[in-house]
């Protein structure tokens, strides 16, 4: 078995991606079924569109298409088993971290609820509540929202396993609340899972990558760039790029800090993920992008294999998601690599517990969540705020805010 593989192995990293692509495992008969609905899904969706859809579309389809997308559908993903691991399916140490910042921001507001936004297999909740509790901090309310029925339905069994005493805390959204929310909003791996439109620099102008169906197969092609909004934002990233460089640019994130903005009265937002600040995401060397895929602990760079039984996923820009934050009326209030984050938030003292084999087995998480060459250099904390002015401790050994 391949060892388990974070998202964040970047292009640079995935040198023999053809090689990868050889090797990937072939999934069961089930499986191939499946995926061969998704397909028939998206193919009528490129014919009803007049012979091609924007990459953003495939992505959402690939991803969230009702029961049939990656997500949406019912494969493990998560974990050892799955497809990839995520920091808080490591290690508990994680959502302890996150619970000691979440506590610090309910203490100054004089209490509030907690909500997470795309939660996986439920285990960061789980952890975080209980963390919570140690602290004597617990949220009045612990909202959940996730798009997929199916997670929800993992979230529900992993929380009511782990942490049946605050099930009753626990509340599953459909969308984002209305308005007048108080307290902590936190989503891991969110803002990569949302679907991006792909660009082309090329010798004529700018073409935005989009995908047609030919020969029985997904193909690339391209297309002047419809959507003049769109047409705008990508030539301001593309200006002095060398002809050929491809990259994404991920408009949903935008979308989604506005609807956060104007439900969240007073708090604090905190997102982590891989990513970059603008002027390294679209560094001319980076000529590629980042767009990546995940099967079975296997990282290589085509979307059109296996679609709905593979992960896409590309890294965050977050001088954008900054930007996004301000035009819709937060405060940025810090931004550090997960691995300082967490060290500011006492994770070497909290892996100090149980006997020696356990205390070995978490200094080997630790070191997997903060060591630079590993997850703490290339995943960020940003933490985005309104009506909060105290410092937040997982900033404090540093903030790169100047560096966005
Ligand atoms: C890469 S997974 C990360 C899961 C979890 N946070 C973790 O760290 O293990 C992305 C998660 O976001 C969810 N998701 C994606 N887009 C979403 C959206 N717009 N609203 C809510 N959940 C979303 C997916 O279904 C999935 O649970």
């Amino acid at each position: 078995m391949n060892p388990p593989v974070s998202r964040a192995a970047s292009r640079h990293t995935i040198r023999q991606a053809g090689e990868a692509l050889a090797r990937l495992p072939e999934p069961d008969k089930e499986a191939q079924v499946h995926s061969m609905a998704l397909i028939r899904l998206i193919v009528d969706d490129i014919a009803g569109a007049g012979g091609q859809i924007s990459f953003a579309r495939y992505m959402e389809l690939a991803l969230f298409a009702p029961g049939l997308g990656y997500y949406s559908a019912g494969s493990q993903k998560f974990g050892a088993s799955g497809d990839f691991v995520t920091a808080p399916e490591i290690s508990p140490l994680f959502s302890r971290c996150l619970a000691r910042q979440t506590a610090e921001v309910l203490e100054n507001l004089g209490g509030g609820d907690v909500l997470e936004v795309g939660a996986g297999s439920g285990i960061m909740a789980a952890d975080l509540l209980a963390g919570l509790a140690e602290l004597g901090t617990l949220p009045d309310r612990y909202f959940l929202l996730e798009l997929s029925a199916d997670l929800r339905q993992r979230q529900r069994e992993t929380l009511a396993r782990m942490v049946p005493q605050l099930l009753d805390r626990v509340q599953w959204l459909d969308s984002l609340p209305e308005g007048g929310f108080c307290g902590v909003v936190l989503a891991n791996e969110l803002l990569d899972a949302l679907p991006v439109h792909l660009f082309r620099t090329e010798a004529g102008g700018l073409r935005e990558r989009c995908v047609g169906w030919q020969d029985g197969r997904f193909q690339w092609c391209s297309r002047d760039v419809l959507d003049t909004a769109l047409a705008r934002r990508f030539e301001v990233l593309a200006d002095g790029l060398p002809e050929g460089y491809t990259s994404e640019l991920n408009l949903a994130a935008g979308g989604w800090i506005g609807s956060v903005a104007s439900m969240l009265q007073a708090g604090v937002v905190l997102l982590i993920d891989y990513g970059f600040p603008r002027h390294e995401y679209y560094h001319p060397q980076r000529d590629r992008g980042t767009l990546m895929c995940h099967y079975r602990h296997r990282a290589h760079d085509d979307p059109f294999v296996y679609p709905g039984l593979q992960d896409i996923t590309a890294h965050v820009d977050f001088t954008a998601v900054a930007e996004s934050a301000v035009d819709a009326g937060l405060d940025v209030l810090g931004y550090n690599t997960q691995g300082l984050f967490l060290l500011a938030n006492g994770i070497t003292e909290l892996a100090q517990s149980g006997d020696e084999r356990e205390q070995l087995r978490l200094a080997q998480q630790v070191r997997t969540l903060t060591l630079p060459g590993d997850m703490g250099e290339l995943f960020k904390v940003m933490a985005l705020g309104r009506g909060y002015d105290a410092p937040l401790r997982g900033f404090a050994l540093q903030d790169l805010r100047g560096k966005l």
